[in-house]
């Protein structure tokens, strides 16, 4: 059975691609079969970072019918790890902007996709604030990951994708990201429980060398025993405890 995990925020630029990538990288790395799908068809990453080839072959060409999902699904240097680009170029984006697309061969695909590839794990990549991929991204998802700065107009956010992820039924996690030197771990964890009802399924620091690495490779092969891959192996733990992850 695989487990569909969203990572999502509120705001752009909070870290999202970035914990999805190295998610994937250690998950992968434990001997997992793992699927990343890029919706983000506005600001499209995961290709550069997984350093994926242009060419045919992507979210947005299998939503136009041209493709399989299964021949958008292209292998990477790590095994048992497969990435979905968004797009490759401007001109499916601009064709889906004017004719549209149906919606539903989102899940659709992320079901055959998993099944194809027998995925024990498939992370959906989002863009910032809701949209359609976005949405229906959430509807697919075991467990939604949002990520969050200290930083109100974030957190005004959060509280609406917890409940739209409720509604949805889904599970909840919330990730506090970049957080500044200096935050009181346990006081910041018990806030965020208290507000939101959702358990923080981690608290990641800012880390220059992460901003520094310029999206040439994903921090937890960089820096592999960095104290911050710690922290991302403490999502992963949180988010394996089922029950523990959301109390919806
Ligand atoms: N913990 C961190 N410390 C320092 N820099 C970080 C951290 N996490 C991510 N970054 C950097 O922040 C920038 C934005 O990260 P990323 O692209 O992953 O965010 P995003 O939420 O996916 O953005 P978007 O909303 O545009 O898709 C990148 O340059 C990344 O290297
Ligand atoms: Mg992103």
């Amino acid at each position: 059975m695989t487990r569909t995990i969203v990572v999502h925020s509120h705001r752009g630029g909070t870290g999202k691609s970035s914990v999805l990538a190295n998610l994937a990288l250690l998950l992968a790395a434990a001997g997992r079969r793992v699927g990343v799908v890029d919706t983000d068809l506005q600001s499209p990453t995961l290709d550069l970072l997984f350093g994926v080839a242009p060419g045919a072959g992507s979210l947005a060409d299998y939503l136009l019918g041209r493709c399989e999902i299964e021949a958008a699904a292209r292998r990477t240097s790590v095994p048992g790890l497969y990435v979905v680009p968004a797009r490759t170029g401007t001109a499916a984006l601009r064709e889906l902007m004017a004719t549209g697309y149906d919606v539903g061969l989102l899940p659709e695909g992320f079901e055959r996709l998993a099944h194809s590839h027998a995925l024990d794990v498939l992370l959906l990549d989002t863009h910032a604030g809701l949209n359609n991929e976005s949405v229906t991204a959430m509807g697919s998802a075991d467990v939604v990951l949002i990520m969050t700065r200290a930083d109100r107009i974030d957190l005004s956010g959060v509280e609406e994708t917890i409940a739209l992820a409720g509604r949805l039924a889904c599970r909840r996690a919330l990730v506090l990201s970049m957080a500044p030197e200096g935050v009181d771990h346990e006081a910041v964890r018990r806030r965020a429980e208290e507000v939101y009802g959702t358990p923080l399924a981690g608290i990641l620091p800012y880390v220059p060398e992460m901003a520094a690495l310029y999206g040439e490779r994903i921090f937890a092969e960089a820096f592999p025993d960095h104290p911050l891959v710690g922290e991302f192996r403490t999502i992963l733990t949180a988010l394996d405890a089922r029950d523990e992850v959301s109390r919806a």
